[in-house]
């Protein structure tokens, strides 16, 4: 069963606090999301693989630690690409990939339209991102998208998260641990999450 991870910092709730006030500005959102998600990617890596290089200090010859495992986030367009610049500042040499879903209005499925990966899936750290958890269909199908693309470590980093989007994605990908920003009370009748910031795509890019 995938773990939950919920965030408690202060300096998290801060600024989730200042995404979900209408007011805020396109601007100020969208660095605050950025900011957000660079905290819960210093957390997220924890376990990151490491090796042992030597370094010559102008001391001396040394033996001192370096990552070994690539990070590769791939953000679900196109909300999730408002989190990428945040985890980038972090880990420069993370590579990106996109996948685009849309949902069939007929069969109510959900539907690649786009998927651009870089090599190397099976060893890196994946780090599917979308600020919204809501029904949890569209990172359902990201995930499979992923693992079909031979993704061994897949972590889900959503900003805000609704309990039924979480059970979705365990129910379908048990193994796919999920970290939050937040975890609020629910969906309301047209899916948003309530009470949640609003269409974070819609005021990230200042569209309506
Ligand atoms: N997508 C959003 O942008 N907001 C929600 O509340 C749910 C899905």
């Amino acid at each position: 069963m995938s773990n939950v991870l919920v965030f408690d910092h202060p300096l998290i709730h801060h600024k989730l606090t200042l995404i979900r006030n209408k007011e805020t500005t396109t601007k100020s959102f969208y660095e605050t999301v950025n900011e957000i998600a660079g905290l819960m990617a210093y957390e997220i890596t924890r376990d990151l693989k490491l090796k042992n290089v030597e370094v010559e200090t102008p001391i001396m010859l040394s033996t001192q630690k370096t990552l070994a495992q690539d990070v590769i986030i791939v953000p679900i367009l196109r909300a999730g690409l408002g989190m990428v610049d945040g985890i980038r500042t972090l880990i420069p040499n993370a590579k990106v990939g996109h996948i685009g879903i849309y949902r069939d209005e007929e069969t109510f499925e959900a539907k690649q339209y786009f998927a651009k990966l870089p090599e190397g899936l099976d060893q890196a750290m994946v780090l599917l991102v979308d600020p919204m958890l809501a029904t949890g269909v569209s990172a359902v199908k990201a995930i499979q998208i992923l693992k079909d693309n031979g993704a061994q470590s897949i972590k889900l980093v959503c900003m805000v998260g609704a309990p039924e989007g979480v059970a979705v994605i365990q129910e379908a990908h048990p193994d796919v641990n999920i970290y939050l920003a937040a975890l609020d009370e629910g969906l309301n009748d047209a899916n948003y999450i309530v009470p949640g910031l609003g269409d974070a795509g819609d005021r990230l890019f200042g569209t309506k």
